[in-house]
């Protein structure tokens, strides 16, 4: 499973984009060639990243596959597609298209799960469009899906790569959660999980909890107490980069099919959003999320044990981060049955949480990814 790209050509589309920059494709107040050069030569490492990207495309995910497939420092490995912002009978299909307009078949696309591990599926229509690619109808793919699911290539990549491979989960973590409880002894073997869900400051879907944990919040606990180092990147900080009318403008004057692509997808979004008068601009969660492996300055990561609610009629999914001890629990009921044991426990970090983001720096270096001539 190696890359069509030599890391010799990525590094040219690198120094491409550097250019672009300079040669003002964008506005000029916005970027600098010069902290581009800078922010590419201090964050490549001489060994990427190697990474399973587990999506629900989704139009921010559609841009976060743009990225990770157009940077060096990240190997991605398999994309395997869940369901969540739409079904799993459209997040697969425009996987599969969005690799291919990446032109990286060499990838395997493997279909996940269609449903939640207990709920019924709850979409989000309303943010991503009907099809999930804020409307836009790329023709079907010639590229097909492996035969495995999601969840046996998971686990194969990761049993042949002890201690190698890196998830980045940016949808609901129900083929993670999947993989932990049909192979117990595996989760050792992850390096890292890196999550775009969760909140320690309110939700989007519910005042309680941000979308990927609502809809599959017994799957986010199975992954918060799996004891693999996490990293979750949730709405503290997403919401801080939101795109606008002048990245995508900055995504469509590139000549590349994946800017072409992007500048599609966020143009058709951003129209459909602004007539329905709810924004005129939004949030680019899961490409922050990956933007963040390539450029780690990018965000500011703290220590914090982080539990997810699960029997909260009202809040399922939210996500509630100490940042020191005791750890407490909700006092047991008077109910007359043998009481539940109280528990107090001393602070131990489950997982780093992302507490503040540079959006500039952010933009920067998805914009010169993305229009980057390949
Ligand atoms: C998350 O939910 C989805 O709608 C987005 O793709 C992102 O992964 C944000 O809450
Ligand atoms: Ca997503």
């Amino acid at each position: 499973m190696t890359s069509n790209l030599s890391l010799r050509n990525r590094r040219d589309f690198l120094r491409a984009s550097a250019v672009t920059l300079a040669t003002g494709a964008f506005p000029s107040s916005l970027f600098s060639a010069t902290e581009i050069f800078a922010t590419n030569s201090s964050s490549t490492p001489s060994k990427p990243l190697r990474i399973i990207l587990d999506t629900d495309p989704g139009v921010d995910d559609a841009i976060a596959i743009f990225l990770a497939l157009r940077s060096p420092e990240l190997h991605v490995e398999a994309v395997t597609p869940v369901c969540g912002n739409v079904p799993l009978s459209l997040t697969l299909p425009n996987a599969l298209r969005l690799v291919e307009i990446a032109g990286r078949t060499d990838i395997p696309v493997a279909a996940g799960a269609a449903a939640p591990l207990v709920r019924r599926l709850v979409t989000a229509k309303y943010a991503h469009g009907n099809n999930g690619l804020g409307g836009v109808d790329f023709p079907e793919a010639k590229l097909k899906p492996v035969s495995e699911t999601a969840t046996e290539l998971i686990r194969r990549i990761v049993r042949a790569n002890p201690r190698e491979i890196s998830i980045v989960a940016i949808g609901p973590l129900t083929n993670v959660a999947t993989v932990l409880k049909s192979d117990p002894t595996i989760a050792p073997l992850i390096k890292s999980i890196v999550i775009m869900g969760g909140s320690l400051s309110g939700g989007n879907i519910t005042p309680a909890a941000e979308f990927n944990f609502y809809v599959d919040p017994e799957a986010a606990r199975i992954v918060f107490d799996s004891g693999i180092p996490l990293t979750m990147v949730g709405l503290d900080v997403t919401r801080k980069v939101i795109i606008r009318e002048e990245q995508v403008r900055a995504l469509e004057a590139a000549q590349n099919p994946v800017s072409q692509a992007a500048g599609k997808i966020l143009r058709a979004n951003l129209d459909r959003l602004t007539k329905a008068g709810s924004a005129n601009g939004f949030a680019m969660h899961d490409p922050l999320t990956v933007a963040q492996l390539i450029d780690p300055s990018v965000v500011t990561l703290k220590e914090y044990f982080v539990e997810i609610e699960t029997t909260g009629e009202l809040t399922a999914g939210q996500s509630l981060g100490y940042s020191h001890g005791p750890v407490r629990r909700s006092p047991p009921l008077e109910t007359g049955l043998p009481p539940v044991e109280y528990l107090e426990s001393d602070f131990k970090p489950n997982a780093l949480v992302a507490v503040d983001v540079d959006p500039d720096k952010f933009f920067r270096l998805l914009l010169a990814r993305l229009t980057a001539s390949a």
